[in-house]
């Protein structure tokens, strides 16, 4: 099979951490490496809790520490309820780094060597990928696409008007949408409304191995913070479709749109629109939330214990 190579770059919280893992459970995804971004918590946070959950996993590609703030803006952290500042039940000990790559550093190598155009699976702000499109246009014809979790044509879930991740930085998402390269969106519009629990991995996990425990340990603490937090019985897993839309783009159904973000300063900053422009974007809009569980559910059940 032709794997496709992919750069991850995320803000990881808990979604994030299951987008990961769905990642390397994909036959037809080849991993070459995971830029990490502000975003659910400060890039301090979010490259621990990367480096933890690629311990957990024992996942050997360069994970690299990249933007701490948006292009222009003052910084925004989720409402804590994706934070995993008490990644409740993850205490991993890390190896004290002699060298931090910098992402700007990792997308050069990887994207400067690869023989095969790469796929960016964005799950965060999209400041990084961004900063690569502005700084280093020789590399674009190695960018084969992008599939990122953000925007909301709907309602937003930071504001009513935006999703968090384009809220996070609007200017960066507006780079991307400029850039002329084959973009796919998933958007709240599709992401918001698939819940998973524990019970659903149990279904097929009978016995957990620690490996696994970790997992549904991580998504039990989530579920219950997020129905204090948001009201919802179980988590969603926004970040996962971005990386199935790259896997498995047939499980969707999605249509090209002319989209376009609020880069003003007013309350409707980061708001994402339709316009009549010509269209740029891939934009999901359905999905069974069945498929979309089962394939997470799957990732747990293929997991062994960690060596
Ligand atoms: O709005 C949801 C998005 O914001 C997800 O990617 C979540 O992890 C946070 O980054
Ligand atoms: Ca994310």
């Amino acid at each position: 099979m032709t794997k496709i190579p992919v750069i991850l770059d995320v803000d990881t919280g808990i979604d994030d951490a299951l987008a990961i893992l769905l990642t390397i459970d994909q036959p037809n995804l080849q991993l070459l490496g995971i830029a990490c971004v502000y975003g659910n918590g400060p890039i301090e946070e979010t490259y621990r809790n990367t480096r933890s959950i690629a311990k957990v996993l024992n996942i050997k590609v360069p994970i690299s520490k990249g933007s701490a703030y948006p292009m222009i803006n003052k910084i925004l952290h989720s409402r804590e309820v994706r934070s995993l500042k008490d990644f409740g039940t993850l205490k991993i000990d890390l190896d004290a780094e002699k060298h931090v790559m910098l992402a700007s550093a990792m997308y050069v190598k990887l994207l400067g060597e690869t023989i095969e155009p790469v796929t960016i699976i964005a799950t965060g702000p999209l400041t990084n990928v961004a900063h690569v499109i502005q700084n280093h246009p020789e590399l674009l014809p190695n960018i084969k696409a992008i599939s990122f979790m953000g925007g909301s044509l709907s309602v937003g879930n930071i504001t009513r008007f935006a999703e968090f991740n384009a809220y996070s930085d609007p200017e960066a998402l507006n780079i991307v949408l400029n850039s002329n390269l084959p973009l796919t969106m998933a958007g709240l519009d599709i992401t918001r409304s698939t819940l998973i629990t524990s019970k659903d991995i149990l279904k097929k996990v009978k016995t957990p191995n620690p490996t696994q425990k970790i997992f549904i340990d991580l998504i039990d603490f989530y579920t219950e913070k997020n129905k204090h937090k948001e009201n919802l019985e179980g988590i969603q897993i926004h970040d996962s479709f971005a990386v199935m839309a790259v896997s498995k783009l047939e499980m969707f159904v999605g249509e090209m749109k002319p989209i376009t973000v609020n880069i003003s300063k007013d309350e409707r900053r980061g708001e994402i629109t339709v316009t009549s422009e010509a269209p740029n974007v891939f934009v999901l809009n359905t999905v069974t939330s069945k498929s979309m569980i089962n394939v997470t559910v799957d990732s747990i059940h293929h997991l062994e214990v960690t060596p």
